[in-house]
């Protein structure tokens, strides 16, 4: 037998293959035996990026090398034999890092920074691309936003990701700043030579930027390592045996193919492993797994007069190139074919998939949504199988495929309908290919595919112009709608019976875009911008002002660097400890039901597993917790209330056992009734947590709507949304094995509060357990109170077994367990006048809170209070009801309330203008709060900023010209539509209750003058460290480099308020700041004595005279508080106003959109950190545009969520970003409630992504309009593709 053998960043690895299993990957591989913890596992389905790493093969068709990045992931460790693997920590060393790695930590391209490793390796990539193209002579396929498409980042919005790598001229794409002369035409060599510029404010040690050349040194070193381990690892028939027993073998030709299916019946053949399907067949232990990879005869490339043969082990990458390479060479008469197929490429997975997937996997995979297989059959591709003599084993091995390039080809088309624009399965695609031999007969052959149709392919052949069949009315339309109809996938239709109307459309239109394509061949079937602009204005720190105080400047995120070498440690980046084990949960497949067994029996005997956890391990009483009230249980003991419920634990000695072991626990269920999963369930059956109905009354309302005002009434909804973190929920539970101390390391946003339920749960006494937090990957209020329900499990298992137990969840157990933001449905009356303004609005809104209340009352206040959001209304009557429903317990999430507040309002007034045909910016400007107004709870508005943001924008955007220029655009074009909105927001920034207004500090200084900060908020992205340091600076007046933070934790701050609704600057700097005068006070006598000594001189000298260095900072918000039973008084400490106008582009024949541009003007005050703060604006508005456009939960009958993962739930990617994105701070004096005269602002600019929405809907209404429909029309939120599409296309009134 073989051994398995490769190099990881030029070190080479062995592996003894009888200890690892078959479906080991090497993202785990890489992180678990080699530490090398910088490749992250966020999704662990290639849905991400977060893993990716560059694999350089030795290719020996071409006796080259080829560089590709994968996700390491998908990736079987047995598939990277005798290659070389360079992971981000191969990029740097102690003493210097890439140019990337700077280019995204100084530009602050990093807030989590849980991302960042991914982004630095695709970056990696595109540059190695780029300089292998032009040493041979080709232009590079990828471009940077092709290069990333397959990289999700959570916190950034992506704009300083892309602008950190084209300002820097780090790639070739162009971009706006290309007229600033810093993009120009690199290699390797050149790229970084213009270095964008360089902070000077950065707080980590900065290192030397790699050399120039280095790169090009270190790919020369791989490849001799690749031509070395060639000689020993290429030879025939390499075979290993693993750990699960089945063999790994490799064949190099057709000859050692057959040997090896000769040798054994039960084989199954791999080629990229990207697929589902691959690597669940792995369970049913097939004694041999065929890697095919290597097979010469199908890795062919043969171009004849008539067809072009590719090799079925072809990547689709390669098959790119070389379909690039055939299009260059042949007449424009051959190329019909190839160029769609090249389409159809473009709109394939993303770059790291390509890279992996390859032609014959993507043939074979049982998908009805692959567009591989739809444009095979619709462009009447071959598919060649390998022959074996005296073998019928292999029958249906593929080998190569012929793409035919004959002249008879007219037109070939490729189109697809997704929700998201790029990295997302197909709803329906549609493959056109016609031929014709003479110039009235036509043979026109259609496939249709996609998540929502069974594939099915139809041909006719006819004497008439194509025209003609394609036509509404012709016959063969006739037979491809009902054709349609029988296809579409019955589950899908279950799901949601919209989906016909959808189906129906989508593919009538997707004709009719081909036949305008026939008419004047110009419609681009997707359009590709790789343009980016943005423009950011933002305040500056103060004249005068000395270099080592930071406040007011743009200071990289402190772990900035760490994030891109991927040093940054996060809680499963911890190596694993001494007698650890892994906790993996056993959860409920049902909605409502009672238990009536769990048999862990067959688990028990997967090896590795060491026992179970459950109720029964609980003190008497102690199974319920939640931070406000205990209604939940931690295992379900006699009855489960939600599908994902965590009924028991198994405990193991590897992930891997312990998910084995979970998968085989059987548990019995007897179902109940009702089952009560949305809003209108719970209104049905009158099920509500009652004690917590919110009312909020201004003025009389009934008295004017008797007064025969306009009224209109009617009902809108908004979905919930996934938090997503890049990080999943993690924890580690340690006994320290004395005074039942625990050492808990976790990912939560609130450490106190893990601290405190721990201690209720054990009853063990708080000062005994220590909460620990170093960074989180990511939290957005995800981590706040749902952070219990893993923290607990785990200390009880810890507790139980005395030993040390790491929890963390997959991507699926995470979105399937923990809950989200809830889903809103209002009914409201509104009347207003002539004007468009409102005098009364009723609305009764309704959110799910599912089976626990968690912190639901806070988020339905927020929502009730938040409604009229910047809007001056004289008579409301508003009234929230929390549903109790049987699904995951949902929770906060950025903004609480605030987003669905602002929809809901704005959604009010874009009624109103669309009622009385007016302008909608002019109804908004009437009655926009002004300056000394109050609020309906009477909190004043004294020193208002929301009008001034509101005209700034209007001025900044040009919205006027813009409008212009939209209904321009509209008159030209009937099924393109442009549409445009701006939107204000005012949010009411603090806590409603009162004693969460609180923050502290500890501050140590040691003698050598270095200076160690402990607060009690936590670093999830926002860079709150990284603020409390500029702080720091300030006070003590020393330069950032002596300030520290080493983590949050419970034993050095204690009674730490979440660190959630945008407070924790506010809060903890008010700390820090107090902490360091206290301090400062102490040393000022040693300070003036000694004029000239040095900061270190004159701390020492007060450590000498026994003064302490230590002291704890306290910060309360002042002036708050209001009365919860009256709803009067002040709940906030100030406002955060802003403005945003968007234009968009709207595709009314898929309903695919692109913004293509957003203006936001927001109030910062005077900005603690710009380019923090600026930072905080785009990620969360890019999150607002997830959460009104693009992101949608699904769920079956079962109340199990169907969309519980990044392939089928989609966030948004680096394309989805405005093309032009500019982002401005409000001038003016500060604001004088928070430090240093700032804002806050990490939650209030997601709400303006509701000008994304109303743009939108806007294109939506001008496509109606032309179309003779009523202009009036409901759009719920999100407003997805399949949305958009029905409102464009019938008749939806409100
Ligand atoms: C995140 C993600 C997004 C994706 N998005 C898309 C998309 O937008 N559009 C799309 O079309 N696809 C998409 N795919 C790709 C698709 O789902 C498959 O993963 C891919 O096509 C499989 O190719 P592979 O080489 O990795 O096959 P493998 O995973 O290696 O194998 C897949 C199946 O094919 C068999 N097989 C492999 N090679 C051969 C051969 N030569 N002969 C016979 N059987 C063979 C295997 O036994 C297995 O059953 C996506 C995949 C991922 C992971
Ligand atoms: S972890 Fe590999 S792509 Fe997400
Ligand atoms: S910085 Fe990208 S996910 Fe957090």
């Amino acid at each position: 037998m073989d051994k398995l053998q490769f190099y990881v960043n030029e070190k080479k690895v062995v592996v003894e293959t009888l200890e690892v299993s078959v479906d080991r990957t090497l993202a785990s591989f890489l992180r678990n035996d080699l530490d090398l913890t910088g490749t992250k596992v966020a999704c662990g389905v290639g849905g991400c990026g977060s893993c990716t790493v560059l694999i350089s093969r030795y290719c020996a068709e071409g006796e080259c090398v080829r560089h590709s990045t994968v996700n390491a992931c998908l990736t079987p460790l047995y598939s990277v034999h005798g290659t070389h693997i360079l992971t981000v920590e191969g990029l740097s060393d102690s003493k210097s890092y890439h140019q990337i790695q700077e280019a995204i930590a100084l530009e602050n391209a990093t807030q989590c920074g849980y991302c960042s490793p991914g982004f630095v390796m695709s970056m990696f990539g595109l540059q190695t691309e780029e300089s292998d193209a032009k040493a041979e002579g080709n232009s590079c396929v990828s471009t940077l936003k092709t290069a990333l498409q397959g990289n999700l980042c959570r916190c950034t919005g992506y704009r300083p990701i892309l602008d950190a790598f084209y300002k820097r001229s780090l790639c070739n794409s162009k971009c706006q700043a290309a007229k600033d002369g810093c993009c120009g035409t690199n290699d390797i060599e050149d790229a970084g030579k213009s270095v964008g510029k360089q902070s000077a404010y950065c707080i980590e040690n900065k290192r030397a930027i790699k050399q120039n050349g280095s790169d090009k040194e270190m790919l020369k070193r791989i490849k001799e390592i690749l031509l070395q381990q060639n000689l020993q690892c290429n030879k025939p028939l390499t075979k290993f045996l693993t750990s699960t027993k089945s063999s790994w073998v490799v064949p190099t030709s057709n000859e050692e193919l057959a040997k090896a299916i000769l040798e054994c019946k039960n084989f199954k053949v791999v080629a990229g492993g990207t697929s589902d399907e691959f690597w669940k067949s792995l369970a049913d232990k097939p004694h041999i797994v065929i890697d095919v990879t290597k097979v010469k005869e199908m890795r062919c490339v043969k171009l004849t007069d008539n067809y072009i043969r590719l090799g079925a082990s072809l990547t689709i990458d390669e098959m790119q190139k070389e379909l690039k390479l055939a299009v260059n060479k042949l007449s424009e008469s051959k190329t019909k074919v190839l160029k769609a197929l090249l389409k159809m490429i473009e709109v394939y997975a993303s770059g790291q998939v390509r890279k992996s997937a390859t032609i014959g996997g993507s043939l074979v995979v049982t998908s009805s949504a692959s567009d591989f297989q739809t444009a095979s059959s619709g462009f009447g591709l071959t598919t060649n199988f390998a022959k074996f003599d005296g073998c019928d084993n292999g029958s249906n091995i593929v080998e190569s495929i012929d793409i035919p390039i004959i002249e008879e080809v007219k037109h070939a088309w490729y189109e697809k309908v997704r929700r998201r624009k790029d990295f997302d399965l197909a709803l329906v695609n549609m493959a056109v290919l016609v031929t014709s031999r003479s110039q009235e007969k036509h043979k026109i052959n259609i496939s249709f595919g996609g998540t929502l149709l069974q594939r099915f392919t139809i041909a006719e052949e006819k004497n008439a112009t194509i025209q003609e069949l394609i036509e509404g009315t012709s016959d063969f339309v006739k037979l491809i709608k009902s054709q349609v109809l029988e296809h579409i996938c019955p589950e899908q239709l279950k799901l949601n019976p919209s989906v016909k109307s959808f189906v129906e459309a989508t593919t009538t239109n997707m004709l009719i875009k081909f036949g305008v394509h026939l008419t004047d061949g110009s419609w681009d079937n997707d359009k590709r911008y790789d343009i980016l602009k943005s423009t950011r204005l933002l305040t500056k720190s103060e004249p005068g002002q000395p270099k080592h105080d930071l406040v007011h400047r743009e200071v990289p995120h402190a772990s900035a660097i760490k994030h891109a070498t991927g040093e940054a440690k996060y809680c499963d980046d911890i190596p694993k400890l001494k007698n650890e084990l892994e906790l993996i949960f056993v959860l409920s497949t049902r909605p409502h039901a009672n238990i009536l067994s769990v048999d862990f029996s067959e688990a028990l005997k997967v090896p590795g597993v060491v026992g179970t956890v459950t109720h029964k391990d609980i003190l008497e009483g102690k199974n319920k917790f939640g931070l406000v009230e205990k209604d939940e249980e931690i295992f379900a003991s006699s009855k489960v209330t939600c599908n994902g419920q965590i009924i028991a634990g198994v405990l193991a000695t590897s992930r891997e056992a312990g998910t084995r072991a979970a998968g085989l626990v059987k548990v019995e269920y007897d179902e109940l009734q009702p089952v009560i999963f949305t809003n209108e369930d719970a209104i049905k059956h009158n099920s509500f947590y009652s004690a917590y109905d919110i009312k909020l009354v201004k003025g009389d309302c009934e008295a004017v709507f008797d007064e025969g005002n306009n009224v209109l009434t009617g009902e809108v909804k908004v979905g919930s949304q996934e938090h997503f973190y890049m990080e999943p929920q993690s924890c580690i539970v340690i006994p320290k094995g004395e005074d039942q101390e625990l050492e808990i390391i976790s990912s939560t946003q609130n450490p106190t509060g893990i601290q405190m339920e721990v201690a209720n749960v054990l009853n063990v006494p708080a000062h005994r357990i220590v909460v620990k937090v170093k960074r989180v990957g990511g939290g957005f209020g995800g981590k706040e109170s749902r952070c219990l329900m893993i923290a607990l499990p785990t200390a009880i298992a810890a507790q139980k077994f005395g030993r040390p137990v790491r929890c963390v969840l997959s991507r699926e157990t995470d979105m399937i367990i923990t809950g989200k933001r809830a889903t809103y449905l209002t009914q409201h009356r509104v009347a207003f006048d002539n004007d468009g303004r409102v005098l009364a609005l009723q609305m009764a809104v309704y959110i799910t809170a599912g089976n626990s209340i968690d912190v639901s009352m806070a988020e339905i206040e927020r929502v009730i209070v938040n409604l009229e959001n910047a809007y001056n209304i004289p008579n409301l009557d508003l009234k929230g009801y929390i549903c109790k429903t049987n699904a995951a317990s949902n929770t906060v999430f950025r903004g609480t309330g605030a987003p669905q507040a602002a929809f809901l309002m704005e959604n009010i007034v874009d009624m109103i203008s669309t009622y009385l045909k007016k302008e909608p910016s002019q109804v908004r400007s009437i009655q926009i709060y002004q300056d000394n107004d109050f609020t309906p709870y009477g909190q004043s508005l004294k020193d208002s900023t929301v009008f001034r943001c509101w005209t700034d924008c209007l001025s900044s955007s040009n919205y006027q010209s813009k409008k212009k220029d939209v209904e321009e655009f509209n008159r030209k074009n009937c099924y393109n539509k442009r549409g445009i909105s701006i939107n204000p927001i005012n949010f009411g920034i603090g806590y409603t209750a009162l004693h969460l207004n609180q923050g502290a500090a500890l501050v140590n200084i040691y003698t050598d003058g270095t200076v160690l900060i402990s607060h009690s908020g936590v670093e999830i992205g926002q860079g709150v460290h990284t603020k409390m340091i500029q702080v720091a600076t300030r006070v003590l007046g020393i330069p950032g480099e002596k300030v520290r933070i080493l983590e949050t934790a419970t034993d050095k701050v204690p009674n730490s308020t979440p660190s959630s609704a945008s407070m924790t600057s506010d809060l903890n700097g008010g700390a820090v700041m107090n902490a360091c005068e206290e301090l400062l006070a102490r040393i000022q006598p040693y300070k003036q004595k000694n004029p000239g000594a040095t900061w270190e001189e004159i701390v020492t000298q007060a450590y000498m005279d026994r003064v302490s260095l230590s002291a704890t900072g306290f910060y309360k918000v002042p002036e708050m508080g209001w009365d919860p039973e009256t709803r009067v008084g002040n709940p906030w400490s100030y406002f955060s106003s802003g403005a945003a106008a968007t234009v968009v582009e709207l595709d009314c024949l898929t309903g695919q959109f692109q913004i293509l541009s957003t203006d936001i003007v927001m109030d910062v005050g005077k900005s603690l950190n710009p380019s923090i703060d600026v930072g905080q604006i785009e990620g969360a508005f890019m999150q607002g545009v997830g959460l009104f456009l693009l992101e949608e939960l699904v769920y079956d009958e079962n109340g199990r969520l169907c969309t519980a993962g990044p392939v089928t739930y989609k966030i948004p990617t680096v394309n989805d970003t405005p093309l032009e994105f500019n982002v401005s701070f409000l001038t003016g004096d500060g604001n004088p409630k928070a430090i240093y005269s700032s804002k806050t602002v990490g939650e209030p600019p997601l709400l303006l992504a509701t000008s994304v929405f109303f743009a939108v809907k806007d294109a939506i209404r001008a496509y109606r309009e032309a179309n003779n429909k009523d202009r009036n029309f409901r759009l719920d939120s999100p407003a997805t593709v399949e949305k958009i599409l029905l409102a464009c296309h019938t008749i939806l009134d409100d």
